[in-house]
């Protein structure tokens, strides 16, 4: 981590897997085989023959942090929030496994995706036990919040998917005139895509610890905006990136002409980079990686990705006030401020 607030948010990150590890272990050992295997490969924890300890990456893991965070900033300890941070883990595994073959990404993590790697047929089908399961882990925590924290996880999963809806729905929509997809839609479909996710895993660890509801719709909306600053720093991660650092494809944005936040940003411009860039979307050509560099080169010249970074600081700093608005214990509050900035200044 090389920014300055890396350390801090290394330990976080650190503490937090730690104290979810063995639950989501458990979880997953709950899996049919097939699907257990495809699982432990997709967290990072085995390689494609389901030999453990020869895995990849396992992800930063912040969702399960900030599940964490959220208790411990309401004042309850982190481990009454494990059930709510293995089920966000569970449900971001599945929606990755499910969103690299709508996005036809073959890898993820420096990784054949998992449909790369096992077939598509076994992948959605893999992603659908993960989905059951994180519902299902979460159902089955006890106390008297559980209900609450159920009825949350479902309609995060519904809005992730009606983010996602957008998302593919974009792909076809014009790059301008009638029907092109402007800033406001965009940020609706991240905050549905991303958000959603990033808010609940905050609101759970809240409601798991007791909170009254009001600080959980402030903890969660702070998340919610963190998701469209997370989201908008992923487009930019997708063109200027180091895919040997991001773990993804090269401009796999750029090829499947996603309607990413630097590019929309760029086509704003009315000047001469503009204009060439809007040409080379418009043209029928599948992009080869000249024309997918020159497309990156074109954005950066009309302004795409300075705008993107406004967009991110934007509601970065947005999600950090939000989390001034209420009461919360000072050591967890600074945690997730940490954590938030870091998430900006991100490399992968
Ligand atoms: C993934 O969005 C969001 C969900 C899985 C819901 P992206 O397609 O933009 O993310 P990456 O770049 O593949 O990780
Ligand atoms: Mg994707
Ligand atoms: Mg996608």
């Amino acid at each position: 981590m090389p920014y300055g607030h890396g350390v801090a948010v290394g330990g976080v990150l650190k503490r937090s897997r730690e104290l979810v590890r063995p639950a989501l272990v458990e979880a997953v050992g709950r899996l049919h085989p097939w699907t257990g295997e495809m699982a432990a490969y997709a967290l990072g924890w085995s390689d494609a023959s389901g030999t453990p300890g020869r895995g990849g990456s396992e992800g930063k893991g912040v969702r399960q942090a900030l599940a964490v965070l959220g208790a411990e900033a309401v004042g309850a300890d982190g481990g009454v929030a494990v059930a709510g941070a293995v089920a966000v883990e569970l449900v971001h595994t599945f929606s990755l496994m499910h969103d690299d073959i709508m996005d036809g990404d073959g890898l993820r993590r420096q990784r054949p995706a998992v449909w790369k790697a096992y077939g598509t047929g076994p992948a959605v089908l893999a992603g659908d036990a993960i989905h059951a399961l994180a519902v299902q882990c979460l159902a089955e925590a006890p106390g008297p919040f559980t209900g609450d924290a159920v009825r949350r996880l479902c309609g995060t999963l519904n809005a992730l998917v009606s983010g996602q809806a957008e998302d593919l729905r974009f792909e076809r929509h014009p790059w301008s005139g009638t029907g092109a997809v402007g800033p406001d839609q965009y940020r609706s479909m991240a905050e549905d895509k991303t958000g959603a996710l990033l808010g609940c895993a905050i609101a759970l660890g809240a409601t798991l610890g007791g909170a009254p509801s009001a600080t959980v719709a402030v903890l969660e909306r702070a998340g919610r905006q963190l998701g469209v600053a997370f989201q908008v720093v992923d487009d930019l991660l997708g063109i200027w990136g180091d895919p040997a650092v991001t773990g993804k494809p090269v401009h796999g944005d750029l090829r499947l002409r996603k309607k990413t936040y630097p590019v929309l940003a760029a086509l704003a411009g009315t000047g001469a980079a503009a204009r060439e860039l809007a040409v080379l979307l418009d043209s029928p050509e599948p992009f080869d990686s000249a024309t997918a560099t020159r497309a990156a080169a074109l954005v950066e010249e009309a302004g795409g990705r300075a705008a993107t970074r406004e967009e991110a600081r934007r509601h970065l700093d947005a999600a950090r006030h939000g989390l001034r608005e209420v009461p919360l214990a000072p050591g967890a509050a600074a945690d997730l401020d940490a954590l938030f900035a870091y998430l900006l200044d991100r490399s992968w």
